[in-house]
């Protein structure tokens, strides 16, 4: 069937109203610079035109596009054609947010789109999308801001409302041990240990409370990955393969090297217990990626975030029902797991400014950090 040609928008008229500069932009060239996918489905339900980021975002080509069905790419019932079919017929422009996408062809994506009537072309419905992978994932670290500010309000009080009456119960169990029979004297071990295992936990969450702010200078983040591998490969990860896929270009992170550790190390554990030591893969991987930009925490400034270290397994992937939570305190699944670390992860690379994401596919678990890089000046702050 021929396709009629329907310009995407109206182009730019020719003598701009007096006193805005002149546009000589074509729009066609301009809808094309957008990162956003932009489409025109016509009344037969198919694409009439598409930008460049809708070629990418469905993986084909403009020529393939046009003429096709978009009920081929897009399953019949999802909301997104559902939104296609009310804009037709009500004539009027609508959003819907937060639609999966699932297609063998694209893969799974969150997306939110707008679509409205064209005036010009009854009947064409034009749809713009937006991908809500890093909006809607920062978002998330946001939160995760607030769950690790929780436990720092928690991890002080038990510091102070429990070690105490910890240690003073533990010295009386020691007194009694002088007089105690062989049997009492199990008790009173028993009172002792697990005296000690609370007074242990309780350590362990007073990390959270450390509210200072961090000391950072530009660190090597290939150092500190090359060491937490030496760490892994020497202990938890044995029998895991560890891959690199470093960028040797990427430029100093602004941070504090313990930290940093702490945080990989905690990565790649999780990675190493998630995978079999048959057949375990761990990936780490640095990319320079420009675009980021976060609201600094208690400022107005916004910090750019290009350095990308992410962290790769080809494990079983996340529990469905942990990933809401997954970097809230005290979230596990494993016997004996603390559910500490990503709450920890969480906090530093927050006091780092960066931010830290999860993604989840099939054998493919991926926990990304963000981080800035270090001033290219020497005054470092
Ligand atoms: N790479 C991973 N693959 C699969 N699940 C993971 C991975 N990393 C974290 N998880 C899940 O997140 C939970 C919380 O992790 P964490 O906070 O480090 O606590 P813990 O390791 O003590 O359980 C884990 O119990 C596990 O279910
Ligand atoms: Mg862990």
């Amino acid at each position: 069937m021929a396709q009629r040609a329907v310009p995407l928008v109206k182009p730019a008229p020719s003598s701009p109203p007096p006193g805005s500069p002149p546009v000589t932009v074509e729009s066609a060239a301009i809808l094309n610079a957008l990162p956003e996918p932009v489409f025109v489905i016509d009344e037969a339900g198919c694409f009439r035109a598409v930008n460049h980021a809708a070629e990418q975002f469905f993986d084909s080509g403009a020529a393939a596009l046009v003429g096709r069905r978009i009920r081929d790419l897009v399953p019949a019932d999802s909301p997104l054609i559902a939104l296609i079919d009310q804009v037709r017929a009500t004539g009027s422009s609508m959003s819907e947010y937060g639609i999966t996408l699932e297609t063998p062809r694209i893969g799974s994506h969150v997306i939110s789109a707008g679509a409205a009537p064209i005036a010009e072309a009854p009947d064409c419905v034009v749809v713009s999308v937006q991908q809500l992978t890093i909006a809607h994932k920062i978002d998330q670290q946001l939160t995760h801001r607030g769950a690790a500010r929780s436990v720092t309000a928690m991890a002080a009080m038990l510091a102070h409302e429990v070690k105490n009456p910890l240690s003073g119960i533990r010295g009386a169990a020691q007194l009694l041990e002088r007089n105690a029979s062989a049997d009492d004297l199990q008790l009173t071990r028993l009172i002792c240990e697990e005296a000690d295992r609370i007074v242990g936990l309780v350590d362990r969450m007073e990390m959270f409370s450390d509210q200072r702010p961090i000391e950072r200078s530009a660190v090597n983040i290939h150092q500190i990955l090359e060491h937490v591998r030496r760490v892994a490969e020497s202990g938890f990860a044995r029998g895991r393969r560890i891959m690199e896929s470093y960028d040797p270009s990427l430029p100093p992170v602004y941070g504090n090297r313990d930290l940093l550790i702490q945080v990989f190390l905690n990565l790649v554990k999780n990675a190493a217990e998630a995978t079999a030591e048959t057949d375990g893969a761990i990936i780490l991987t640095t990319r320079y990626q420009d675009g980021v930009r976060l609201a600094a925490p208690g400022s107005q400034a916004r910090v750019h975030l290009p350095l990308l270290i992410s962290v790769q397994d080809n494990g079983g992937g996340v529990p469905e029902d942990l990933r809401p939570h997954l970097f809230d305190p005290f979230v596990t699944s494993k016997i004996g797991g603390k559910g500490l670390g990503l709450a920890l992860v969480a906090k530093i690379v927050g006091d780092h400014g960066g931010v830290v994401e999860f993604n989840g596919e099939p054998r493919r678990t991926v926990f990304s950090v963000r981080l800035p890089m270090a001033p290219v000046s020497r005054e470092l702050e």
